[in-house]
């Protein structure tokens, strides 16, 4: 005889729903519905529970199997240079700006924050296209702390190998340089991989990351709801150095949020920069209309 499916009524999801998004804040709307459903049926399967309650008193008890739920909701996808554009910017005109603007300091440093870094390619192609474009790179300490709630993702992202379409925006000189091919798939050289830091770390908790001079939070906001939203991106203004840049997904825009920054379009994408000057940040809170 078959077993019967575990049921999971309507209120159970909504209570698993509630959980997910006031810890992570990923909010599972009715866009995504079926991919919610399907999941949490399969976890509940997985571990031979009897149903939703079982599922609700597992989770809630043991943060280990919380996390593993959350594991099995996450989207992750990801590749090098997923927005050709954004790098673009980042190496036209990010980085010529900082460059400038830092050349007397001692030491000269650079901080990049990749927040929801997935397996590690966005903040690798951020330390390749700062390797490019940076005449002595060595000069420079270069900090690029890559962040994501997933330990998974982030222990993929320490191993450095990646393999198939992921790689498919990199020019075959940017392989040569800074790629070494193993029967595995392309492992990261060591002068990318030393430029970046994984951590840990849930955005939806204020951790001090300390001074940014650009951030990178990309294809995540989206997932949240807009309150949530709204002080994560306030919380990056903040730690942003004067003139320092926010970057987001390219579906991804700030205009509907009470933060001031300045928004520039770049060929194909828009950034957005924290104003030069303390004075004009405080003005910018008090306009109306601005970004
Ligand atoms: C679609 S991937 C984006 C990866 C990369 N930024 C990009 O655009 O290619 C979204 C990532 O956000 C992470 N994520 C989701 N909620 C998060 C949270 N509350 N804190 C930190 N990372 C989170 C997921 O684990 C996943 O790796």
């Amino acid at each position: 005889m078959r077993e019967k499916p575990a049921t999971v009524t309507g209120y159970e999801f909504d209570e698993l729903r509630s959980l997910i998004e006031s810890r992570s804040g990923i909010l599972f709307d009715a866009s995504r519905e079926r991919f919610f459903s399907t999941r949490v049926r399969e976890f509940v399967a997985e571990r031979g529970l009897q149903g939703g309650t079982d599922l609700l008193r597992l989770v809630s008890s043991s943060n280990v199997e919380y996390s593993a739920l959350l594991e099995s909701l996450l989207t992750q996808e990801t590749s090098f240079f997923r927005y050709p554009a954004v790098f673009d910017a980042l190496a036209k005109k990010i980085l010529p700006e900082l460059q400038e603007k830092k050349f007397w300091d001692n030491p000269r440093t650079l901080r990049i924050w990749s927040a929801a870094c997935s397996t590690g390619e966005e903040p690798y192609s951020i330390a390749i296209a700062v390797a490019d474009a940076l005449p002595f790179a060595e000069a420079w300490r270069i900090e690029i702390l890559a962040t994501d709630i997933s330990r998974r993702a982030l222990q993929h992202a320490e191993r450095g190998v990646y393999t198939g379409r992921s790689l498919d925006n990199l020019t075959p000189q940017q392989i040569e340089n800074y790629f070494t091919k193993t029967r595995h798939g392309y492992v990261v050289k060591p002068r990318i991989r030393r430029m970046v830091s994984f951590a840990p770390m849930n955005l939806t908790q204020a951790v001090y990351v300390g001074r940014m001079d650009c951030i990178f939070c990309m294809n995540v906001l989206m997932y949240f709801a807009e309150e949530r939203r709204n002080s994560v991106i306030q919380r990056f203004s903040e730690c942003l150095e004067l003139g320092g840049y926010f970057l987001l997904g390219h579906a991804e825009s700030l205009s509907s949020v009470p933060v001031r920054l300045e928004g520039l379009v770049l060929g194909d994408c828009r950034i957005y920069r924290k104003p030069a000057k303390e004075s004009a940040v405080k003005q910018a809170v008090m306009a109306e209309g601005s970004l």
